[in-house]
């Protein structure tokens, strides 16, 4: 009886580790040869010293950034900029994604630093000379500082404001970006920033949501007319999206209607009250007893040249009328996680593509950011390979997915997590700040020649 039960024990050991195994080591996906892959990266938590910003206030103050962690030098992207070219290269990807910081550009209202602007066009001609195109980001969390003194994203003026920096990039530009994205991630802005204290500035108060957030419309469609009168001629035409963050929310309890309720009013206001809006002209969602937005942006309507899609994981909520604090994220028991206890759900992406691909059947899709917080690397390539797979399928159904960035190049300035995790296929040597290559550099390397070679 005793040597039957530890052969029992023995072989659901052997499945389990296999699982693992399985699970550790899915294989590489077969996506198109033509697929595009790209990395992305935003301003302030490459470059450092970006003194003019709001960001920049908001962490000097004690509390405010994991370990008192400030963004300083950050990566010091500036002072690499060959060995990051160089890092992008061994990768194989054929798009950068970055963002240039408005608050280095218009360090004062209507004052514009040009020598600033040539810096990033040089970037994106040297890019361009080693045959990586641009995917450029025109807002990723920061506002200067003359903005943020006015309102930020509650002010009136904040539409007219972003039209005048995009206007001006964009003439100096010229035509050498096609790729344009707006704003990154309004939702996340709207949650950490105000709906709790976890971004600048920080006003926790769900119920006067609706303005920041049809302010971001306003400026988004703004950025999307102005982009497209300045640069598009008879043969060069800009593709102009937004990077929305979107999350799956499920509920905690399958069959309880109250979490099933709160489940989907989550997925109607935080995934989809925005890109309904950039569709439609009508920004509009109602939380019972909480808040709500009802407003009409003519302008909004038929924004987007390409849904740009952030994913990293998924939330399981519950709601009970009867305990304080009544709503509750939660991770799903049991899940795999990344380094930041995220839940690691490639299934998500492939639902969030069927979501976006109801609402727009017309409209070519880019993952714009996936990723996660490994130090160990271990999980960063099943990671990506899973969501691949993910995508691949999708793709099979006949969903137009044009390429997949993942976050991030080298380990950086994760907001109010500081330096603690660790999103890079390079590490920053300290003290020197090289680059220095994780395992899941080559592997990833290998992955795209082989997608791009036909033979994954
Ligand atoms: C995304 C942000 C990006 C980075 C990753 C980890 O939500 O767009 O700047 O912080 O999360």
């Amino acid at each position: 009886m005793f040597s039957y039960l530890r052969k029992l024990v023995f072989l659901l050991l052997c499945v389990h580790s296999m699982n693992a195994l399985a699970d550790t080591a899915p294989a590489n996906p077969t996506l198109p040869s033509t697929f595009r892959f790209c990395v992305s990266t935003a301003a302030h938590q490459i470059e450092g010293q970006n003194v003019n910003s709001d960001w920049w206030q908001w962490e000097q103050a004690p509390g405010h950034i994991k370990n008192g962690d400030t963004s300083a030098m950050a990566t010091a992207s500036w002072d690499h900029v060959d060995e990051d070219i160089a890092n992008l290269k061994f990768l194989g990807v054929d798009n950068y994604r970055f963002s240039i910081e408005w608050a280095k550009i218009e360090p004062k209202s209507g004052q514009f630093d040009d020598a600033m602007l040539d810096k990033y066009i040089a970037l994106i001609d040297q890019l361009k000379s080693q045959g990586i195109d641009p995917m450029v980001t025109l807002y990723h969390f920061t506002l200067p500082t003359w903005v943020s003194a006015q309102g930020g994203w509650e002010w009136d003026g904040i539409a007219d404001a972003f039209d005048g920096f995009v206007r001006h990039v964009a003439a100096r530009m010229g035509t050498r970006v096609i790729l344009w994205i707006t704003l990154n991630e309004p939702m996340t802005i709207i949650t950490a920033a105000y709906m709790s204290n976890v971004f600048p500035p920080a006003k926790n108060e769900f119920k006067s949501v609706g303005l920041p957030m049809a302010n971001m419309i306003r400026a988004h469609a703004r950025a999307f007319h102005a982009l497209h009168q300045i640069l598009d001629t008879d043969t060069f035409k800009v593709r102009v999206g937004l990077a929305h963050h979107l999350r799956i929310f499920d509920p905690r309890e399958r069959f309880n209607p109250l979490d099933r309720f709160i489940a989907d009013k989550f997925d109607e206001i935080f995934n989809w009250s925005i890109p309904t809006a950039l569709n439609t002209g009508t920004f509009k969602f109602s939380m019972p007893l909480v808040a709500s937005a009802d407003y009409f942006i003519p302008e909004a309507a038929g924004t987007q040249d390409f849904f740009g899609l952030n994913y990293y994981s998924r939330d399981m909520v519950s709601l009970n009328l009867l305990k304080n604090p009544p709503l509750i994220r939660s991770l799903k028991t049991g899940a795999p996680v990344t380094d930041l206890n995220w839940e690691i759900y490639p299934e998500g992406i492939s639902r969030l593509i069927d979501g976006i691909h109801a609402r727009n059947p017309n409209m070519p899709i880019w993952i714009t950011e996936n990723g996660l917080a490994d130090d160990s690397d271990e999980k960063r390539m099943p990671f990506i390979r899973a969501h691949l797979a993910e995508v691949a399928k999708e793709i099979d159904k006949g969903i137009m997915i044009e390429g997949y960035c993942h976050w991030t190049l080298n380990d950086n300035f994760e907001w109010a997590e500081g330096y603690t995790p660790q999103f890079g296929f390079f590490s920053l040597e300290k003290g020197t700040l090289k680059r220095i290559a994780r395992p899941s550099a080559q592997a990833f390397s290998d992955l795209v020649k082989a997608t791009k070679a036909g033979t994954p």
